[in-house]
């Protein structure tokens, strides 16, 4: 099994980084356009297989798509990261036209390739990469809910004082600070519900600091997160080449599925060899699936605005 990683930066790097450790598969590239920076990234993780003992193969390459020939699987992570104080939606008109590129270059080599997007706004960039490369849908997964379901995971164990692991609770809808839903009502701790456990305050307070998960650490840290963002889309990468069809949040085309058509949104899926395989229905409630639908139409608003680029 191949897989690329396209851009090489944190969130980029980490991804690899997981991918080689967990030993997905044999052979792994990382591309940047930065001159030497992906080779420099790919030498730096290959000097460490010695010390943690796997045999993934790391290639680096400047911009050169021939050594990404072949792959299984591609991660898109290009694009510009936010600053403090940016949405991600504020990142559309540059990262439309690097998303736009690299979809373009990979299926020039990697025709069969499953594409993940993380590059953000990650919504409008799965329904660009959607759109441009005319993929059959269940090609084309944006990874924004597998992340915001973790850090919705991470919220409740902080609270209820439990392994993160123990949980099950997902966000949907999209990768946005005011767009993503983490459902509470559904989540639960080995089975039992965790509203059980929690008053109402505390679910509105977990369910407020997890739709702004990524914007406090971008703040705490001056850039853009990468250890969850890289660990999720190792994550997805994980569940297509051992085609293990584990459940995920991940941004995938609807067609009348949750209410909405013609658009990518966070809802839960399986994901195994072909890509995102089953859509499960969740069964929203009313006012759940109101929010969703407020959801949708601002990621259609923001879809629209790649007609005018
Ligand atoms: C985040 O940290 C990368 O969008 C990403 O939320």
């Amino acid at each position: 099994m191949k897989v690329t990683v396209v851009g090489a930066g944190a969130v980029g790097a980490t991804c690899a980084d997981n991918i080689a450790r967990a030993e997905l598969v044999e052979e792994l590239v990382l591309l940047d356009i930065k001159e030497g920076f992906a080779e420099g990234k790919a030498q730096d993780m290959m000097q460490t297989a010695a010390l943690l003992g796997f045999d993934t193969r790391i290639t680096g390459s400047t911009n050169d798509y021939s050594k990404t020939a072949g792959s299984d699987v591609v991660v898109i992570t290009s694009g510009l990261p936010r600053k403090p104080g940016m949405t991600r939606e504020e990142l559309i008109g540059v990262n439309a036209g690097i998303v736009r590129g690299v979809a373009e270059n990979i299926l020039k080599h990697s025709p069969n390739a499953i594409i993940i997007v993380i590059s953000n706004p990650m919504d409008t960039m799965t329904y660009l990469a959607l759109t441009a490369t005319g993929l059959p849908k269940n090609r084309i997964i944006g990874m924004g809910g597998t992340l915001d379901s973790a850090r919705f995971k991470y919220q409740l164990s902080q609270h209820l004082g439990c392994s993160p692991a123990d949980l099950n609770a997902v966000v949907v809808g999209g990768h946005g600070d005011t767009t993503m839903i983490p459902l509470i009502r559904l989540a639960t701790w080995n089975s039992v519900p965790v509203t059980n456990f929690l008053s109402e305050e505390k679910q509105k307070q977990i369910v407020a600091d997890t739709m702004v998960g990524g914007a406090t650490l971008t703040k705490l840290i001056g850039t853009s997160a990468w250890y969850a963002p890289g660990a999720a889309g190792a994550a997805l990468v994980e569940s297509i080449v051992r085609d293990q069809k584990k459940l995920f949040t991940c941004c995938v085309s609807l067609n009348g599925e949750y209410g909405q058509k013609d658009i990518c949104l966070g809802v839960p899926v399986t994901i195994g060899k072909n890509g995102w395989e089953k859509i499960l229905d969740f069964g929203l409630n009313a006012e759940e699936q109101a929010l969703f639908n407020k959801s949708a139409d601002a990621v259609r608003n923001m879809n629209d605005v790649l007609k005018t680029l």
